[in-house]
């Protein structure tokens, strides 16, 4: 057996480097201390009894004395679970300690997540039903199923056990996170987005925020499914992808801006060159010309970072056909608007705002406080000459998700950008369970400025026809 040693004194400290462990390592060995394990796999029901955790708490602390757990961490996956069942399997005879065979199997499993996975995490990670961990500190952890927000049983067993398993997430993209920068965003192997935030500046313990990847993107008829558009209402936006519309989709964090995105990229001619711009790549686009991109934090040094203005301008150099960018927040919303006034037709992106309206004028502050001394008037006149469509994605409170405006930017009239809704959401009150009741309905507008457009790739009847339909509600 490997690593096997008297003492785990020195050992110790290697499970988790870089963060303050020791806290961690000296509540081990105190045995007045032992902190007791909190119920790690189980969910919302699943109380085991105070005595197993006394257990596993014991089995924990003797397994570390027993093998360098450093060195457990560099193995094969499967040799190094089978390591640790070796060894407490041993403990558990040594002391003679009682456990069904159900106990000890998910006792072990339980230990193996903490040292070599992300402990208490483990579970919910496997879950493809959640869309967003959020863990606020070792004590509250939350998660967001199907729109709804709900709070586990899971517990981390102190916020430096926490603290550790940030650091284990962010130092396999080869980052740090602890007092002196606090501030961390990762990503899993899996494709996940993560967030961690320590003490001192989260108040209450380390606070991770964990955006799970969905291997299969959610398609518009999905999302016709589920109602968050109607059937004649996604015909309409399938016309908008199809016919090089410049898009912005605009909605609040968590509003199905992403998805919709991704969307409305299955209907780009398969023949057009696009080039994605994400901080973290999300987007799945089907087509075969398609080269993605994706931004840089800065590393250890503070040195190396890429931004996606910096790619933006790049992808003009790339002969794209299409620049879709994942979320305009910065100053690349004047490197996106320029792409679109540039002949990149069909270009898209999304941004944070809470209507149109709002997401128009995101765009042009961001431009502002991009330190582009342009007058008012003139960056208007640029939004009105790159963007066609805003589309708004809504996360209503019932936790459903509506796309609630298909709008149109029509022009200037005076120093006032003009736009014109096609497709509104109209939400008529609530039902029984406290489900929101409504329907999408076109405006009447019969034709809409993008005609011509539609017209010159023969989706004019296909688009009148659809509106017609989302009339009749
Ligand atoms: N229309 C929808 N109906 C149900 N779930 C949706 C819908 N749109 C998105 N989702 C889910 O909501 C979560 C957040 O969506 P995402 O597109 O990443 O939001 P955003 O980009 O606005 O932050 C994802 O898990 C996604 O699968
Ligand atoms: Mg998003």
């Amino acid at each position: 057996m490997f690593g096997k040693k008297a003492s785990g004194n020195t050992s110790r400290k290697a499970v988790a480097p870089a963060v303050d462990t020791s806290i961690e390592a000296e509540k081990i060995i105190e045995p007045e201390e032992v902190p007791k394990q909190q119920p790690a796999a189980p969910m919302k029901d699943g109380a085991e009894s105070e005595a197993y955790y006394e257990t596993k708490a014991t089995i924990f602390n003797a397994l570390f004395e027993t093998i360098d757990v450093s060195a457990l961490a560099g193995m094969e996956a499967v040799a190094a679970r089978q390591e640790i069942r070796t060894i407490v399997d041993e403990i558990i005879a040594i002391r003679n300690v009682r456990l069904s065979v159900v106990e000890q199997n998910q006792l072990i499993s339980e230990i193996c997540d903490d040292i070599l996975g992300y402990g208490p995490l483990e579970p919910l990670l496997v879950r493809e039903d959640i869309a967003d961990i959020m863990v606020n500190g070792a004590k509250h952890v939350f998660i967001e199923t199907n729109g709804r927000m709900e709070k586990t049983n899971i517990r981390f067993r102190d916020n430096a056990q926490l603290m550790n398993i940030c650091q284990r997430i962010v130092s396999q993209v080869g980052r740090r996170v602890d007092e002196s920068s606090p501030i961390c965003d990762a990503r899993l192997l899996d494709g996940s987005r993560v967030n961690v935030i320590a003490p001192p500046l989260a108040i209450d313990g380390p606070t991770l925020t964990i955006r799970k990847f969905k291997k299969d993107k959610l398609r518009l008829d999905n999302l016709v499914g589920f109602g968050s558009i109607s059937p004649a209402g996604a015909k309409v936006l399938k016309i908008i992808g199809a016919c090089q519309c410049n898009i912005l989709i605009s909605g609040g964090t968590g509003s199905g801006k992403t998805t919709l995105l991704n969307c409305l990229t299955a209907f780009i001619h398969p023949d057009e060159r696009i080039i994605t711009c994400e901080d973290a790549a999300e987007l799945q686009l089907q087509q075969p010309h398609v080269v993605r991109l994706e931004t840089r934090p800065p590393n250890l040094e503070g040195k190396g970072k890429i931004t996606m203005s910096d790619l933006v301008k790049n992808c003009l150099r790339m002969r794209p056909e299409r620049i879709i960018v994942g979320e305009v927040r910065g100053p690349e919303a004047f490197d996106l608007l320029q792409a679109m006034n540039t002949g990149h037709d069909g270009s898209m992106g999304t941004l944070h705002a809470n209507s149109p309206r709002e997401g128009l004028s995101r765009l042009e502050s961001m431009i502002t406080m991009g330190g582009f001394s342009l007058p008012t008037r003139t960056i208007r006149e640029m939004i009105v000459g790159s963007i066609d469509i805003v589309i708004q994605a809504t996360r209503l409170r019932d936790g459903s998700r509506k796309i609630t405006h298909i709008t149109e930017v029509l022009g200037m009239e005076g120093d006032v950008i003009v736009t014109q809704d096609l497709v509104l959401y109209e939400m008529g009150g609530e039902d029984a369970q406290g489900k929101i009741i409504g329907e999408h309905k076109s405006t009447g507008i019969a034709r809409p400025a993008f005609w011509e457009r539609a017209r010159y790739f023969n989706l004019e009847k296909d688009l009148a026809l659809a509106l017609d339909e989302a009339g009749e509600g």
